[in-house]
């Protein structure tokens, strides 16, 4: 099932939140505009306000309330991409050129800055410091999860434990809470958020796993930017710590990655991903995201019966299959 027809069935609600999101980032100062208006137009999933609206189902559905979560979650998200793209050095996202690229790192990182601080105005709205404190200690999450990744760069000898760790701190909690803000915010009961939380938080998993598999294998076209990025600049993800465990290959894998190393990331990172391809790492991190899923299953299943949980499990096939 493609991601648009699961959203077709709430159409309304997702083009309101569209809409609700341009007006929250919209100010006067016409240089944040552009560069705030460029990265919401080029699109993107919206894969965390939908989480937020599915999980408002199982408590008392109020769109207005529920916007004040799902607006800055994705903003909370974009602001996160706009910095990351600096932190990556990244030139695409989207189909488009990166606001770094396009601008500069000094208009990127206030650009996050400014979509930070506009997704924490509305969220305090709501008067539940629960919400507040959830969100914040997400976001400081988040960064730890990115200063690891930066420690961690190009170490070969990191565990897949270490790996699983930063991943669930840059990617999978933001997912997590999504799902579980969404059920806070319409009232509903403690154990149904907390399940909802557990579902996010495997989906999340998964998510990232996958998004490593595609930085790897999948194509320009698919990805909205060129394959490879993750390894150029020394970024060890999954289906690279499973190649490396593979004797045949460990010897020129460490070698090709230690050449990237010396580059400065301006190396080919063709002959690294051919010998990845060629590995078992793929197939293996598939297997554990798959993994995830279906403890994201398992959780689903103890939640009251609700037409959202039939979309929610679309989501969660959608996102062990995807391919952008
Ligand atoms: C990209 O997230 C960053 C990750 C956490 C892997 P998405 O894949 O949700 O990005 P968009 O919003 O759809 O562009
Ligand atoms: C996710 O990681 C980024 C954040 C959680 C901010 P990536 O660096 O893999 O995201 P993409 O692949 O650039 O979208
Ligand atoms: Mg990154
Ligand atoms: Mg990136
Ligand atoms: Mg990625």
């Amino acid at each position: 099932m493609k991601l648009w027809d699961i959203y077709a069935t709430m159409k309304n609600d997702v083009s309101y939140i569209e809409r609700e999101l341009e007006r929250t980032v919209v100010s006067d100062h016409e240089l944040l505009n552009e560069t705030t208006l460029h990265l919401l137009k080029a699109g993107g999933k919206r894969i965390r306000p939908v989480f937020v609206l599915l999980s408002g189902k199982f408590g008392t559905y109020d769109l207005e309330q529920l916007k004040k979560v799902a607006v800055p979650l994705e903003l909370i998200h974009m602001a996160s991409l706009v910095h990351d793209d600096v932190i990556d050095d990244a030139n695409t996202r989207r189909g488009s050129m990166t606001v770094k690229s396009k601008w500069d790192n000094r208009i990127a990182m206030y650009t996050g800055d400014f979509i930070y601080g506009k997704a924490l105005t509305l969220v305090t709205e709501l008067k539940n410091p629960d919400i507040h404190l959830i969100l914040s200690k997400a976001m400081v999450e988040m960064c730890l999860g990115e200063m690891e990744q930066i420690r961690d760069f190009f170490n070969t000898g990191q565990s897949v434990r270490q790996y699983l760790l930063r991943i669930r701190r840059k990617t999978a909690l933001l997912i997590a809470i999504s799902c579980q803000l969404g059920a806070l915010a319409a009232g509903a009961d403690q154990n149904v958020s907390r399940l909802l939380y557990r579902y996010g938080y495997n989906v999340g998993m998964a998510f990232q796993i996958r998004d490593d598999v595609l930085d790897l294998i999948g194509t320009e076209s698919q990805l909205g930017k060129p394959p490879g990025n993750d390894i150029l600049q020394g970024n060890i993800t999954l289906p690279v710590l499973y190649a490396l465990q593979e004797p045949r290959l460990q010897e020129p894998l460490l070698k090709h990655i230690d050449e990237i190393r010396l580059n400065n990331g301006h190396s080919d990172a063709t002959k690294a991903l051919d010998l990845i391809r060629y590995s078992n790492g793929i197939k293996i991190a598939e297997q554990l995201a798959d993994r995830y899923i279906q403890k994201a299953m398992d959780a689903l299943a103890e939640l009251p019966n609700q037409r959202a949980k039939r979309n929610l499990k679309d989501i969660a096939h959608f996102i062990a299959n995807r391919n952008h």
